[in-house]
């Protein structure tokens, strides 16, 4: 298996953790991680095409459309050399976007190994992207929470601003997850009958959970 590629994905409601359990996965695992959301907000921050064309469906919350969402997947797994796996944050979020994956990586010969849930209640997941913030200027980026002051004051030393996501706001929060609700959770039974499921707890530090991850992929890559 180690020698193979290896294709993941991690999926779960907003808030769960998908992007920072990642950074913590490229640590041990040699995968390219594929964020659509990153992907779409780096579209929004240069203004091409389809930036303009999905920057107010970011901004409400609401799924950007799947011809454009396969469209943007596809060109990122094309441009993979054969050696390299990958890590799909986000993606796919609905059951056409899955059934468009299946045929991409069909296509590819590229079987998927996992696909990793992040299981986690709507009060922590809205406590965590309520209280969101990135420290801007300064330095790199820095993500932290509002209620970490001693984080807030490095921020404001450094001459950072605190800026919060768009789609971050109390109203926007509460329609991630009403559409995560009805659109993305559904993917379980989607993948279930394949046995490529792994029901990750993503409560407790990230550092914790990435330890839940790690063990749940060590077992899921040996049984593959
Ligand atoms: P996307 O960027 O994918 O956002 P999301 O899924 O709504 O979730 P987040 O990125 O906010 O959360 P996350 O689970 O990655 O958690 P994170 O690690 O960041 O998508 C944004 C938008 O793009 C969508 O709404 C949609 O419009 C569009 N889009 C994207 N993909 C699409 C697709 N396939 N189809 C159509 N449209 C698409 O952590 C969140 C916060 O919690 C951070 O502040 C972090 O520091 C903190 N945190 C993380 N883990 C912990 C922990 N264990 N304890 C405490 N705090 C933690």
């Amino acid at each position: 298996m180690n020698d193979r590629p290896i294709h993941l994905l991690l999926f779960g409601p907003p808030g769960a953790g998908k992007s920072t359990q990642t950074d913590y996965l490229l640590q041990h695992w040699n995968l390219v991680p594929i964020s659509t959301g990153a992907l779409l907000r780096a579209q929004v921050a240069r203004a091409t095409e389809i930036g303009k064309q999905v920057s107010g469906i970011l901004s409400r919350g609401e799924l950007v459309a799947d011809e454009i969402i396969i469209r943007v997947l596809r060109a990122r797994l094309d441009a993979l050399s054969p050696a390299q796996g990958f890590l799909l944050d986000g993606f796919p979020r609905n059951t056409p976007q899955a059934q468009a994956l299946d045929q991409i990586l069909h296509e590819l010969h590229r079987p998927l190994h996992a696909a990793i849930f992040l299981e986690l209640g709507m009060a922590e997941a809205i406590n965590r992207l309520g209280g969101r913030r990135i420290c801007h200027g300064g330095g790199a980026d820095e993500i932290i929470h509002i209620s970490d002051e001693a984080a807030v004051a490095r921020c404001i030393e450094r001459g950072g601003l605190l800026v919060q996501r768009p789609d971050d706001l109390p109203n926007v929060i509460i329609r991630r997850l009403a559409v995560y609700h009805a659109q993305t959770e559904p993917l379980l039974n989607f993948y279930r009958p394949r046995g490529i499921v792994c029901v990750v707890d993503a409560a407790g530090s990230p550092h914790e959970v990435a330890r839940r991850v790690s063990a749940a992929l060590e077992q899921m890559t040996r049984a593959t």
